[in-house]
């Protein structure tokens, strides 16, 4: 438990280096689990939920150590492990239940713990386990836990009705080791599907179309360990463009991946950051009051979902109204309320958030709710009069690694302090 006191600053300035994407990474290490062998992920971050996904993968019998430079994972998966996902974990991260595909792919059964609702709402899960039935895996549920088992994986056509990116991702990983061919349609289009099906080829699958929304899959017999460099995370880039858009300055998001963020750049272009790509990661500049635009969240390549929070706290502060449109996650909007105590004028109607932009928010104790809302409400706290107290850090500290330190290296005045608020 910790908390985030923040304070306006200066402009910010300098360059910050950007971690491996927590949302690749934890499915990436999910993968391991479909070959024996020791796998090696660089540019792994050190977050909680890369923490979680470790101690996921260790209770099932692997073996993950941290390499001696820090940046990487190396993970040997023996022949047996145990296929279970149990609760304490599950209920700690609900991404691990992208451990049922690979599981049922490599040993045709698994026990994973059901996840509950979080703070977006209900989390449901049928698409993944309709895909999954698809390809010949049988479910039972007892006591709030899958029991999954496939004597064979046959592959198929799967229709996903809504482009889930967990849907997509656990299909994946069942279907490269199925027998035949799997067309996965209106796949999700995330860079964090490519760089997973990046992954599996490189073991030796055969998976063609991923990063659009036909992915064809040949099943093959056996696939090998070997190493991989994890993809940019797009949202803590994004968190960092909206801290230069909110506080000014200019800055460099080395190794951002500007082709992974098309839609967000042209939004913030709109809005009047100026961003431009450099040969090792991204510029991005901003002077003057932000100019208010309408946003709208739509699945890859439209305007994520995680980048709303940090969009929202921009708006707060920007020069009109915007009118934000959640279109994945009902109730993504709980935030709200703490940013509205720091003097915001936004008003919630069904999943729209009209925004009314005020020249300055005024500091408050405020409570994180879950990653990105948090990391958002630290960004108010830059465009905040006084002091800005965010507790509950350790909803951040699960998608971002060394926020604090890493912002005040561009001039913030922000810290993490561990004793009690
Ligand atoms: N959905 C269903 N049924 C399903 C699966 C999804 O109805 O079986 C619905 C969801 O309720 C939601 C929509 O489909 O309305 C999208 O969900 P999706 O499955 O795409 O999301 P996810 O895989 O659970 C990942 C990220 C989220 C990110 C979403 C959307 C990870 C670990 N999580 O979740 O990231 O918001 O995709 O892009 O990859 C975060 O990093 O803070 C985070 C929450």
């Amino acid at each position: 438990m910790g908390h985030y006191v923040v304070r306006p600053g200066p402009r910010l300035e300098g360059s910050v280096p950007i971690g491996g994407a927590k949302n690749s990474v934890l499915k990436l290490m999910a993968a391991t689990l479909l070959a024996e062998g020791t796998h090696r992920l660089r540019n792994v971050p050190h977050i909680a939920d890369v923490e979680i996904m470790c101690d996921l993968l260790v209770s099932m019998g692997v073996d993950v150590k941290r390499d001696p430079d820090g940046a990487g994972l190396s993970i040997t998966r023996f022949s047996d492990v145990t296929p279970e996902a149990p609760y304490e974990l599950v209920e700690r991260m609900r991404a691990s239940i992208v451990v049922l595909g690979p599981l049922l792919g490599a040993f045709g059964q698994a026990r994973v713990s059901m996840p509950g609702g979080d703070d977006f709402g209900s989390r449901p899960i049928d698409l993944h386990l309709q895909g999954l039935e698809a390809l010949g895996a049988e479910f039972s549920f007892a006591h709030g836990t899958i029991e999954a088992r496939a004597a064979e994986l046959l592959g198929t056509r799967v229709l996903l009705e809504f482009p889930s990116v967990g849907a997509t991702e656990n299909l994946l990983m069942a279907a490269v080791l199925a027998k035949g061919t799997t067309v996965i349609d209106n796949a999700a289009r995330e860079p964090e599907i490519a760089d997973l099906a990046a992954f599996l080829n490189r073991m030796g699958a055969r998976v063609v179309g991923a990063g659009t929304s036909t992915i064809e899959v040949e099943g093959v017999h056996e696939l090998s360990p070997v190493e991989h460099e994890v993809i940019p995370d797009r949202v803590e880039a994004a968190t960092f463009l909206a801290a230069v858009g909110i506080a000014g300055g200019e800055i460099l998001l080395e190794g951002a991946r500007s082709d992974h963020m098309d839609m967000l750049l042209q939004k913030l272009g709109e809005m009047g950051l100026r961003t431009s790509p450099t040969g090792s990661g991204l510029w991005a500049s901003s002077s003057g009051r932000l100019s208010s635009v309408d946003v709208s969240t739509l699945p890859y390549p439209g305007v994520a979902t995680d980048y709303k929070p940090v969009l929202v706290a921009m708006l707060s502060l920007a020069d009109g109204v915007g009118i934000v449109t959640e279109n994945l996650f009902a109730d993504r909007f709980r935030y709200v309320a703490e940013l509205v105590r720091m003097g915001a004028d936004i008003r919630i109607q069904g999943h729209h958030a009209v925004v009314r932009g005020v020249e300055r928010l005024s500091g408050a104790p405020v409570k994180a709710p879950d990653i990105r809302a948090g990391a958002a409400l630290v960004l108010a706290g830059l465009g905040a009069e006084g002091e800005t107290v965010v507790t509950d850090s350790e909803h951040v500290e699960r998608g971002y690694e060394d926020f604090a330190g890493k912002l005040r290296s561009i001039g913030a005045d922000v810290t993490l302090s561990r004793t009690p608020a």
